[in-house]
């Protein structure tokens, strides 16, 4: 199949080809699109043959339930069971916005959208881009990630096209996005809200509009595998570069020296290093590459640039990638959350 690629303006949005979009995805197609977290790998959502074209070419396990991307607050009733009072209040305070919400399905939601759960994920995304396509497909637009399945999620059209070219029939380009991590995701279905996904908007932020505590699925924290993740995809492994990745956490001096030693030693096994450093310590390593995620002072700009560098490496071939850590005050946990998965958990404390 072609894939036809459209540049999209999003503060000068072209109608006509943004019609053509909202048709293929009305005639069961898929069509890539920016959302303000990555880009999403949309189809119609109560089509059960445009979800399965979905999980088909992402390569991704079926029991994986996709997102269904809606534009106004009145398209809850079609696919929601209840609306619960915290959802009101929630979509109030952050929607449209990087919140993903899980309530009871409705009848109308099929079974290969969610992946056989009686719930569905639900979110409205902040963006012009993605709002108009839901709009003019007349459609709810499920979308995962447009990533082929483990790879990291794509924050340009350029990611997608390296996944997806020839397997779907559009990708919107919207330019990169805002955020550059998936949405964080809360599950209102239980006695107590619950975020399965940590992202942009942090449990603080939750607790303070919904006025009790909110939870972190304990699944999601947990090193090795002895709980599982309540959302099916945590459980996978994920935004995983094909170098071996370590992350090296401590006082400033100490990361420094500890990651310029170990690059002496891989180096000298041959082996192509890449560094994971920030504007203020990339001039301080000596690796084949030394890759920033921007500035300390700045999270939402490492937020932007992880995947991004995380493809880098693969394009570059590295074999081996020590990183900084990103605890980060606001966003941190939600940054270490992909990071500490890329790596599949091995970190170096220094203290
Ligand atoms: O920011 C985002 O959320 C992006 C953009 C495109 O909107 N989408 C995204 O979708 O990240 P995806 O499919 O890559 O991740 C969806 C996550 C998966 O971990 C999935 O298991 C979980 O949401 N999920 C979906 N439906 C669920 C449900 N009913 N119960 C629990 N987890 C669910
Ligand atoms: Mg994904």
């Amino acid at each position: 199949m072609d894939t036809e690629i459209i540049k999209i303006n999003k503060d000068d949005i072209d109608e006509k080809l943004m019609e053509h979009a909202g048709e293929l995805i009305a005639k069961g197609e898929l069509v890539a699109f920016p959302t303000e977290t990555v880009y999403g790998l949309g189809g119609d959502a109560l089509d059960p043959e445009a979800s399965r074209k979905i999980y088909a070419a992402k390569g991704r396990p079926s029991d994986n339930p996709l997102i269904v991307h809606i534009s106004e607050f009145s398209d809850l009733k079609r696919i929601a069971k209840t609306i619960p009072p915290e959802a009101k209040k929630l979509s109030d305070a952050f929607w449209p916005g990087p919140l993903t919400m899980i309530l009871e399905k409705s009848e109308a939601v099929p079974d290969a959208t969610t992946g056989g759960m009686g719930t569905v994920a639900i979110r409205m995304p902040n963006h012009p881009v993605a709002l108009d396509l839901i709009r003019k497909s007349g459609c709810l637009i499920a979308a995962p990630s447009a990533n082929t399945s483990g790879r990291p999620s794509p924050t340009e059209a350029s990611h997608v096209a390296e996944d997806l070219s020839g397997k779907i029939a559009m990708i919107v380009d919207g330019g990169p996005v805002g955020i550059g991590i998936e949405s964080t995701i809360i599950d209102l279905t239980e006695s107590v809200p619950m975020v399965l996904r940590p992202g942009y908007i942090t449990p603080d932020m939750l607790s303070d509009v919904l006025g009790v505590e909110v939870v972190i699925d304990p699944g999601i924290i947990a090193a090795d595998d002895t709980r599982k993740p309540k959302a099916p995809g945590m459980k996978y492994k994920h935004y995983a570069p094909k170098a071996d990745m370590v992350i090296v956490d401590g006082p400033k001096e100490k990361v420094l020296q500890k990651i310029n030693s170990l690059v002496i030693d891989n180096r000298q096994e041959g082996k192509k290093v890449a560094v994971i450093a920030t504007e203020e310590t990339k001039e301080s390593y000596d690796a084949d590459v030394v890759l920033s995620m921007g500035s300390r002072r700045d999270e939402d700009s490492i937020a932007q640039h992880l995947y991004k560098i995380l493809r880098e490496c693969d394009d570059l071939d590295v074999e081996k990638i020590f990183s900084e850590s990103f605890s980060t005050p606001r966003i941190g946990q939600a940054i270490m959350n992909r990071m500490l998965k890329a790596a599949g958990h091995h970190v170096i404390n220094l203290d």
